[in-house]
């Protein structure tokens, strides 16, 4: 690992693969979550097929206080987060549909990794060693979220594995060279990992054959609610000092601006929607929040980026990360036109991301921190959810 991207102690959770989910084998092999009783355990169960004919398969992680996370081999999407309110009712807070078909007709990234390339590359162009390499135009006049067919609509193969207080699934792919315009085979693996303390993982690495470009994210879409409403109600406190401003296309325009003064400063917890009405040109921009917040840090490692309330269920959200950046995006695009799970109807502003990343458009910005991955070297990143609730 000779990159500057920080090299994380993986030691520190030991997880042995599993032959059959502890606690829960028999609950496992019928398809069912394995019930909780002081130990996190992992199940997986079919899911369905792609139109080609491809199995997709199911894993729920479930801990010792009854929080489950479920999540899919297609784009290794989180289909599900259910977690306890102050008064000890458990809710699904993330967006997604009910069954297979609802992912493929209309993912909206929804719960996926989004890859090889988190966010936009301005007019789907870089140039790397020298050589100039094309992607699609896939939103406007730009690349997003790594293409036409990116990481998020893949079948991803998924392996199980648990230890003490701690279960987790870890997904794999494999994406050709020249997949989406990258160069490089990429092998790419996202590990995440529910533990009794509460606590969602991601920890994603990568290596390539050729060098390439890469930012991976994990592009949840939280309602803390439980989909009651939306989310303008929600506290939200980013800990960035600076953002990157965007122009009309949502490309950076290379400056790292101060958030005082603008309604980017969520340096002390703010509804969402106290200031996303105002008449500012940023705000303009984003159609709401859609911008890179420059998490504060003093060198690498896990940092606290991001914390989200819900005041009337009392939930919480803590966002920590190894990353530089993390994407706060309101759910600017949801218009009502999407019936997802439960027949709960996404409009405007039903939910909010908070993805963590390298900045928008970095392979084209040669003063933001580089995303180049070379051969030999391992990509490594790692962002910690916490899940509580305020009395
Ligand atoms: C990211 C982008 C948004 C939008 C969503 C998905 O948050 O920044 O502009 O593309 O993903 O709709």
């Amino acid at each position: 690992m000779t990159r500057r991207r920080s090299i994380l102690a993986v030691g520190a959770l030991v997880l042995a693969p599993l032959v059959c989910a502890r606690g829960g084998g028999a609950a496992a092999a019928q398809g069912k979550a394995a019930p909780a009783g002081g130990q996190a355990t992992v199940s997986r169960a079919a899911f369905g097929q792609t139109a080609d004919g491809t199995a997709v398969e199911s894993f729920t992680l479930r801990n010792a206080h009854g929080i489950e996370v479920k999540a899919i081999t297609l784009g290794a999407i989180i289909t599900s987060v259910r977690v306890p309110d102050r008064a000890g009712r458990f809710d699904d807070i993330v967006l997604g549909y009910d069954d297979l078909a609802g992912y493929l007709r209309k993912p909206s990234y929804f719960g996926a990794v989004v890859g090889r390339y988190g966010n936009r590359i301005a007019k789907g162009r870089f140039t790397l060693d020298g050589k100039t390499y094309t992607l699609a135009i896939n939103n406007g006049p730009n690349h997003l979220h790594g293409g036409v067919k990116g990481f998020d609509k893949v079948v991803w193969k998924g392996e199980r594995a648990s230890g003490a207080g701690a279960a987790s699934v870890t997904f794999r792919y494999t994406s050709r060279d020249g997949e989406e315009g990258y160069p490089g085979t990429l092998e790419a693996r996202v590990t995440y990992t529910l533990t009794d303390r509460d606590e969602l993982s991601f920890e994603y690495a990568a290596t390539t054959d050729k060098p390439t470009v890469v930012n991976l994210t994990q592009h949840s879409y939280f309602n803390l609610t439980g989909g009651r409403t939306d989310i303008l109600g929600h506290q939200l406190t980013i800990d960035a000092d600076r953002f990157t401003p965007v122009d009309a296309t949502l490309i950076p325009t290379g400056q790292l601006a101060p958030v005082e003064g603008t309604p980017l400063d969520f340096r002390r917890a703010t509804a969402i929607g106290a200031r996303i009405g105002q008449d500012d040109a940023q705000l303009r921009n984003g159609g709401g929040y859609d911008h890179n917040f420059v998490i504060n840090r003093r060198g690498e490692g896990l940092v606290h980026a991001a914390r989200v309330v819900d005041p009337a269920s009392g939930r919480t959200l803590d966002v920590q990360t190894t990353e530089p950046g993390v994407q706060f995006y309101t759910g600017n695009f949801l218009d009502g036109t999407i019936t997802g799970k439960g027949g709960i109807v996404y409009k405007k502003r039903w939910a909010l991301c908070l993805e963590t990343q390298h900045f928008p458009d970095s392979p084209n910005q040669p003063t933001f921190p580089s995303t180049v991955l070379r051969p030999g070297s391992e990509y490594r990143s790692k962002t910690v959810l916490t899940f509580g609730v305020a009395r």
